[in-house]
């Protein structure tokens, strides 16, 4: 026995506890304990009942994810789950928490699951690239039938105690202690004896006769919305081996296939994406202990765009909002957008009408900057313009109780300026959500020069509250996000000149794996947007950064996209489904015309490249100006707010493997040929020319 599985007996009962912190991953102690603990108990002629818990906040959360890509030391988990199942001594799992991935396999191993009635069960295995492989995708569809399997294998997305009773992946629910329960419901497998009932011998929820049109579905499906990726189209191939292959059969197709993605890039892109994400909340100079201000009523400046969906975002987890605008009118626009939101997601079907009503008794409209003076959190969202903020900030710094959290959601203006607006900057941080921020998980929490620590770890602290991620990063002109996109936006515009045409500069990266190409992305968010910035810029680069000018053309052409019916593509009255629009392309052709260029046909390589490497070369400028501090923490911002694939790993994982030097030389060719807008970045080539990787490099190193 060792430190990560306990064993002890109970009259006739063995309790088998594992106790590996924080979330009980399997990794080879706990395995090896498991088998241990499983033998003893086999070896005991007193043991009757067997029942699987864990301490700590959770069950089983997985297979250790810190042990892929080394090489594997027996048992194997398979080995221990297929051990629980042969079991002659029935047996129980206790689950509390999350029982995830090979957490949930071991309890469908076995004989009888019970579930906390607040618990979680799920096989998140597709979202590390990977495919439930202790056998998951044989034994879930034989409890829970095809269609529920499929769905909870493909999509990753854990169900909750209610929905795992219901779909028999559960037996029972208990409330308090799992231990307690689980010894309870081992004296009733004695005493109405309960036997050994192995999920692997069960088959009934398979013979539904529609299995086969679900597969080829649910493949349909994930070939439209996920191309692509490696590991979901073989979480379906594993589930339909269970509807024809015996068990045995089953599990070892399953593991072939699982050894196919445990070897893959794009499982070690998502693993990178997993522990990037934890790693983000790790920062420089910020000790772990550092207090953290309580944050229960939030103020929010402007009931815009931005400052309805920020109110949302505090009043979804129950936090209450008063929302300030500068007019009864404006403010009555703000609650009714509110409302609307609100009412389209009852329609939807995802809320219910009373927990809409519920949620906007938490949201206040008020017009006068006393009511904000008790707020822990008070959170700007006016125009973009360092006036407006500027009266606002003062006005907040007049009224606002000591310690109150003073944040700016400026998405461009120098947050050092505005914080410059109070007498106590060390409280002003930036909190820059996107759109629409009740649903985009990321906000960058932008460190002004004189943030204090606390504000700052309050700040981060607010990612768990609303549920999203919040990465750190320094004062410059788009933070790290939007400075980035920039350069992809400008690239694509390029592109349009140079031959390409909005439709196949977007299924390119769309092929890629983008979520949406940048010409449907620019319609949908109004390509007037930039017009003025465009105009500002003009005025202000130095000579040999020329602008592209198709946008321009666009807007000139009454064309500004959703919101006129037209951009670089038509849509139809009340659709957002892009169709070519053909005024499009004489625009450019005349935009190419004009400066002289020949258009040319442009293959999807070159047009990844342009766009991604423009990315990446933006990236490593922010990293060795330390506005982020890790490339991880570039990653996540673009996995969460700008639709880059996830099994790709972020850009700066995705220079990684392709191998900086490959960058490096592409980066340098398109300077040569197109000026100072591609000079590379020298990180990137200190970096090549090393051989070293981003994701080695820290501002210290
Ligand atoms: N292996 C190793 N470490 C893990 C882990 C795992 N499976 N799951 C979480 N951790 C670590 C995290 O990295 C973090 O470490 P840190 O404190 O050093 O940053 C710590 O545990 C706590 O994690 P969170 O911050 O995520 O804690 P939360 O309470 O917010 O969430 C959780 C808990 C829901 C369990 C979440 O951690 C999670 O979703 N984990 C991954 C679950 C998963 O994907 N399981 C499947 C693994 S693959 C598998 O099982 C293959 C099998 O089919 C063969
Ligand atoms: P918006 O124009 O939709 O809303 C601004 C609101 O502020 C208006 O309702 C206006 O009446 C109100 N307002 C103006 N001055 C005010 C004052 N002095 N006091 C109270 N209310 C006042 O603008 P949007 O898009 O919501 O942007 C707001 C801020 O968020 C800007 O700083 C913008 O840069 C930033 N941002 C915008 C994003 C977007 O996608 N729209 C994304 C991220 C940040």
């Amino acid at each position: 026995m060792n430190s990560s599985v306990t064993y002890e007996r109970q009259g006739e009962i063995a309790l088998i506890t594992v106790n590996n912190p924080p979330v009980n991953a399997l990794g080879h102690s706990v395995r090896e304990g498991l088998l241990h603990a499983l033998q003893e108990a086999q070896g005991d002629a007193q043991v009757r009942a067997l029942v699987l818990l864990c301490s700590g906040r959770t069950f089983i959360a997985g297979a250790d994810i810190k042990e892929f890509g080394k090489p594997p030391q027996a048992p194997s988990l398979p080995e221990v789950v297929n051990f629980f199942e042969q079991s002659d001594k029935p047996c129980v799992a206790a689950i509390h928490g999350t029982a995830l991935g090979g957490g949930l396999e071991v309890a469908l191993g076995c004989h009888y699951r019970i579930a906390h009635h607040e618990a979680k069960v799920g096989l998140p295995e597709v979202k590390l690239g990977l495919l439930p492989g202790a056998g998951g995708t044989q034994r879930l569809p034989r409890l829970a039938g095809v269609a529920k399997a499929l769905e909870m294998i493909v999509s990753g997305t854990p169900v909750d105690a209610a929905q795992a009773l219901k779909h028999h992946i559960v037996d029972e629910l208990f409330e308090g202690d799992p231990r307690a329960a689980g010894i309870t419901f081992a004296q009733r497998m004695l005493a109405e004896s309960l036997g050994v009932r192995r999920t692997g011998e069960q088959t009934a929820a398979l013979n539904a006769a529609d299995n086969a049109t679900l597969i080829s579905v649910k493949r349909a499906e994930m070939e439209q919305r996920m191309p692509g990726a490696f590991s979901p189209p073989r979480c379906i191939a594993a589930v339909e081996a269970a509807t024809r292959l015996p068990l045995a059969e089953g599990l070892q197709l399953e593991r072939a296939l699982f050894k196919e993605c445990l070897a893959s890039e794009q499982r070690a892109a998502l693993v990178h994406a997993f522990f990037a994400e934890r790693q983000c909340g790790h920062i420089d100079g910020l000790p772990a202990q550092t207090p953290v201000r309580s944050i229960e009523r939030v103020g929010v400046i402007g009931g815009g765009t931005m400052g309805v969906g920020i109110a949302l975002s505090f009043v979804n987890a129950g936090v209450p909002v008063k929302l300030l605008e500068v007019s009864g009118q404006a403010l009555k626009r703000a609650l009714q957008r509110a409302r609307d939101i609100y009412a389209a997601s009852v329609t939807r079907g995802s809320l219910s009408r009373e927990a809409m009503e519920q949620r906007l008794e938490l949201l206040h409209g008020v017009q006068d900057y006393s009511d904000l003076a008790e707020e822990d959190l008070i959170i700007e969202a006016v125009f973009e313009s360092l006036e407006v903020k500027r009266q606002v900030f003062e006005r907040l710094d007049r009224v606002c109780k000591p310690g109150a959290i003073l944040a700016s959601n400026t998405s461009s203006l120098d947050l050092d300026a505005i914080a410059a607006f109070t007498s106590r900057p060390q409280d002003v941080v930036g909190l820059h959500f996107f759109s629409p921020a009740n649903v985009m998980r990321l906000v960058e929490v932008v460190r002004g020069r004189h943030t204090c620590a606390e504000v700052l770890a309050s700040a981060m602290g607010l990612s768990r509250t609303l549920q999203k991620v919040a990465v750190v990063v320094g004062v410059c002109d788009g933070f790290v996000g939007n400075r980035m996109i920039f350069q992809y936006g400008r690239e694509a515009e390029f592109l349009l000149e140079e031959g390409g045409t909005p439709e196949q500069v977007d299924a390119a990266l769309r092929k890629f794996g983008m979520a949406m190409g940048p010409n449907a992305m620019r319609d949908l968010s109004g390509l007037d947007i930039g017009w003025s910035i465009r105009k500002r810029q003009r005025e202000t680069l130095p000579g040999g950064y020329p602008l592209p000018t198709v946008l321009d053309k666009l807007c000139e052409a009454g064309l500004f996209g959703q919101k006129s019916g037209r951009g670089f593509y038509q849509y139809a009255p009340g659709s957002r489904q892009p169709q070519p629009n053909p005024e499009v392309l004489p625009l450019l052709e005349a935009a190419s015309r004009e400066k002289g260029i020949e258009r040319r046909v442009l293959s999807d390589d070159y047009i990844v490249e342009r766009c991604i490497f423009a990315l990446i070369n933006e990236g490593a400028k922010i990293l060795e100006e330390g506005i982020a501090q890790r490339s991880g923490d570039v990653d996540v911002i673009y996995l969460n707010g700008y639709g880059f694939p996830a099994w790709r790993g972020g850009p700066m994982f995705y220079a990684d493997s392709l191998g900086l030097d490959k960058v490096l030389a592409r980066v340098q060719e398109f300077h040569e040929r197109f000026g100072a807008w591609w000079k590379p970045a020298p990180l990137l080539e200190k970096l090549a020319a090393e051989g070293r990787r981003f994701a080695d490099w820290n501002l210290n190193s």
